[in-house]
């Protein structure tokens, strides 16, 4: 696993969209797997500069999402589909046509049937990650099972309190989502894992100071996977005494 200890989440930022840039210039057509939450926005930023400024182009880019809550439209502002748009999508020139978020309203099992379906045809360039205050990676929960495959997930109540940010009122945040299993993300050929923040400590730390993997911290995974990279903020290694 290759560590990036980055000065701060501007400068982490600007090194996940460095490896986001070159994966698109390589193959123009390439797939992203991509993340909502706080973690991505910088880089999400940044590779719209480089899109408007720079002339990186995503006009044969396709992407997939990690994740949606159930029981959210895709114009509920606290939809994923919605985050995508107004934090990437409507910043950069690709066609929205080949963007995918899972849907979150309607039949479960069948909007599960379509984000697998839709799985199974792509293969994944690049699955950017954030970690949750828990440990999971899209809405793989901390358990002693993990699923492979997409599906839906019950929110544990630590994931509700780390959401309840972005919405009026706790109550308001979804319990359930539809996520991406860890077999899906495994799939893409590179993972590239975005953390920081105190919250995060007890994740990195099994993450970067052990040799565990566990399913009581999901993303102890990204060890096993052969291209994989980790940025962290210097603040979140110092706290966890990691030295590069
Ligand atoms: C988002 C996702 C989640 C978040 C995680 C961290 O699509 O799958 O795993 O990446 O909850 O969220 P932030 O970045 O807001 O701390």
């Amino acid at each position: 696993m290759k560590v990036i200890v980055a000065k701060d989440y501007a400068e982490q930022s600007r090194l996940a969209a460095d490896l986001v840039e070159k994966i698109v210039r390589d193959d123009p057509e390439c797939c992203l797997g991509l993340a909502t939450g706080s973690s991505p926005v910088g880089m999400y930023q940044e590779l719209a500069r480089r899109c408007r400024e720079e002339g990186l182009d995503f006009s044969r880019v396709q992407s997939v999402n990690l994740d949606e809550y159930i029981g959210l439209a895709p114009e509920h502002d606290q939809s994923y589909r919605y985050f995508m748009d107004s934090n990437l999508f409507d910043h950069i020139n690709i066609d929205k046509k080949n963007t995918y978020v899972a849907k979150g309203i309607g039949d479960v099992e069948a909007n599960l049937a379509e984000f697998r379906a839709v799985l199974a045809g792509k293969d994944v360039a690049v699955q950017v990650l954030g970690v949750g205050p828990d440990g999971h990676i899209g809405f793989n929960e901390p358990g002693e099972q993990l699923y492979c495959s997409a599906h839906q997930e019950l929110l544990d109540e630590s994931t509700i309190d780390a959401n309840a940010r972005f919405f009026a009122t706790r109550d308001e945040v979804p319990r359930s989502a539809v996520t991406m299993g860890v077999g899906d993300i495994m799939r893409a050929k590179r993972l590239l894992t975005i953390i920081s923040g105190s919250n995060k400590a007890e994740a990195a730390r099994l993450l970067l100071m052990s040799d565990v993997v566990t399913g009581q911290c999901p993303v102890t995974l990204v060890k096993l996977h052969p291209d994989s990279t980790v940025v962290i903020t210097r603040e979140l290694a110092d706290m966890i005494g990691y030295k590069a």
